[in-house]
């Protein structure tokens, strides 16, 4: 942060939807302890704002949203909520548990939506949105008013509407480009407008959120802040709905590398940023690309031999930014089989963990198999292994014993024993080949036919005996799911990968195991 830029009205607000626009995302559907723990990696990270859920939704997304409020120790906890009075009703009531509540509340206003979507004129939008927003600060006094479509929105009818809103209390006015439409130029220019036209603007912070249908949202998010913006809304590793949101990490980077070009800062401590996406990418079971900027595998490996030379010259010739100031620390040989449990509970500090006493006793008997098996094990594998137990506390189906035999030309077979609500059951079944007999001999043995969306496998670190981690997404009844699993062995990597989408299918909905596999 640069002396010139460290004035209030040069601070950026952080508003991250990771917990809510972010869990949209197909398959990203988090548990009420994977929420816990990101909220817990947000708050710690100084995110302002954190949008915790959509109350109204459902039981589930109010008690999480209570859950996070309770929780959270320095950061505001938001509740989204449509512009009926419902569901700002039940926004309040989650909010209220925070030390910081915010009501976040919005009405679509481009003529598209107001034609197609909500059969509305102008005059009963303002009428709506005047109505909402005083219900909304009846009950808090932190309000945020979203204009939805507000990039598609004529600027005449979107300076009424944030007119509107401002008159009737709402202390926060987001103008979101949600269909990803928006260009840097236009985007800057709406803000700028806006901000300095519409009656009593002053008395509200302008909030940016940008969806990155054409790849565009952290360059708008960005343009925004130019044009008048002082909170972005965005996610951790850019999850959200379609394309994604605008990635927290590369705005919270953007403005502190190139702090010559934009004078503007955020409270964001950087060095949680790699930490906090390893806890997204777990608990939404959602990985992240190779190269994303960032926070991704690739962000600061230099494969050509020129940038190599350079580096080794002086890390600034292909370097913007260093690794540490992100958190990436070198990747270190930590510990073999004769490591014991203070050492290892000191890794698991170090790495940013801490468990229970019975996830530290689990994680630590996997860590002592691991080690009996991998010759060397590095941070990467702890993370991947403790990611992976968190993951899948509470599964009810679990992979008790697994055979498979396989032969070139022949027949693949899987003979498995499943744990289902605690009891055994054991199936033999063929498929085209290893991976297809497993998933065939699961889908036996819980008597339901998911369908298959994605199924990968990626090395955690580099060598033969590298953890398979193995990433399955799975589609039932217009739900889909993700499930994540690291072991030596990349078929039981798959297998347990499978499973844990599968135990996501059984959560949320108050399914039976039996109930949700029958029929
Ligand atoms: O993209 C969008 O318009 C939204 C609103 C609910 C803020 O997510
Ligand atoms: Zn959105």
């Amino acid at each position: 942060m640069s002396a010139a830029s460290d004035t209030n009205k040069d601070r950026v607000f952080i508003f991250d939807t990771t917990l809510r626009d972010g869990e949209q995302s197909p398959g990203a559907t988090m548990t009420l302890e994977e929420k816990l723990q990101v909220a817990e990696t947000l708050d710690d990270m100084g995110v302002d704002i954190i949008e915790a859920g959509f109350p109204i939704a459902s039981n589930g997304d109010f008690e999480a949203v209570v859950a996070v409020a309770k929780q959270v120790k320095r950061s505001t906890v938001a509740g989204l909520a449509r512009a009926i009075t419902a569901d700002i009703d039940r926004a309040g009531e989650a909010v209220r548990h925070a030390r910081r509540g915010r009501i976040h509340t919005f009405v679509s206003t481009s003529p598209i939506h107001l034609a197609h979507q909500m059969k509305k004129t102008e005059d009963e939008v303002i009428e709506i949105i005047a109505r909402t927003v005083t219900q909304a600060r009846n009950l808090i006094d932190d309000v945020e008013w979203s204009a939805m479509d507000a990039t598609r929105t004529p600027l005449e009818f979107l300076k009424r509407c944030v007119e509107t809103a401002i008159k009737a209390g709402a202390t926060t006015i987001n103008l979101p480009d949600t269909v990803g439409y928006a260009v840097p130029d236009e985007h800057e220019k709406m803000f700028r407008d806006i901000v300095t036209m519409v009656p009593g603007a002053d008395k509200a912070i302008f909030s940016a959120h940008c969806h990155n249908d054409l790849g565009l949202a952290v360059a708008n998010s960005l343009a925004a802040v130019r044009g008048g913006a002082r909170q972005v809304e965005c996610t951790i590793n850019g999850l959200g709905e379609r394309a994604g949101n605008a990635a927290l990490e590369e705005i919270v980077m953007a403005l502190r590398t190139r702090g010559d070009a934009m004078p503007y800062h955020t409270e964001i401590e950087s060095t949680h940023l790699a930490r906090a996406s390893k806890v997204v990418s777990a608990a939404a079971n959602f990985p992240v690309q190779y190269n994303k900027a960032i926070v991704g595998k690739n962000a600061f490996a230099h494969e050509s031999g020129i940038h190599q030379d350079g580096m080794l010259k002086n890390a600034e010739t292909y370097e913007i930014m260093t690794p540490a100031s992100v958190g990436i620390k070198e990747t270190t040989l930590v510990m073999g089989k004769h490591s014991g449990r203070a050492a290892f509970k000191d890794k698991l500090r170090e790495l940013g963990y801490e468990l229970g006493d019975n996830a530290f006793q689990e994680a630590f008997v996997r860590f002592k198999d691991l080690a009996d098996r991998k010759k060397h094990v590095y941070d990467a594998d702890i993370v991947a292994l403790v990611d992976d137990e968190v993951g899948s506390v509470g599964d009810r189906i679990r992979l008790v014993d697994m055979e498979v035999v396989s032969k070139t030309g022949g027949n693949h077979k899987c003979t498995m024993t499943l744990s289902i609500d605690g009891e055994e059951t054991s199936v033999v079944y063929e498929g085209t080949g290893s991976v297809d007999a497993i998933f065939n001999a699961i889908k036996a043995g819980v008597g339901q036919e998911p369908h298959l969306v994605l199924y990968a496998v990626d090395g955690v670190t580099g060598g033969t005996d590298a953890q398979a981690s193995a990433h399955v997404r799975l589609e039932m009844n217009g739900r889909i799911v993700s499930g994540n699993a690291a072991e030596p062995d990349t078929l039981v990597a798959s297998a347990r990968a499978y499973l844990n989408a599968y135990n996501r299918l059984l959560i949320d909905r108050g399914a039976s195991a039996q109930g949700a596999m029958a029929g």
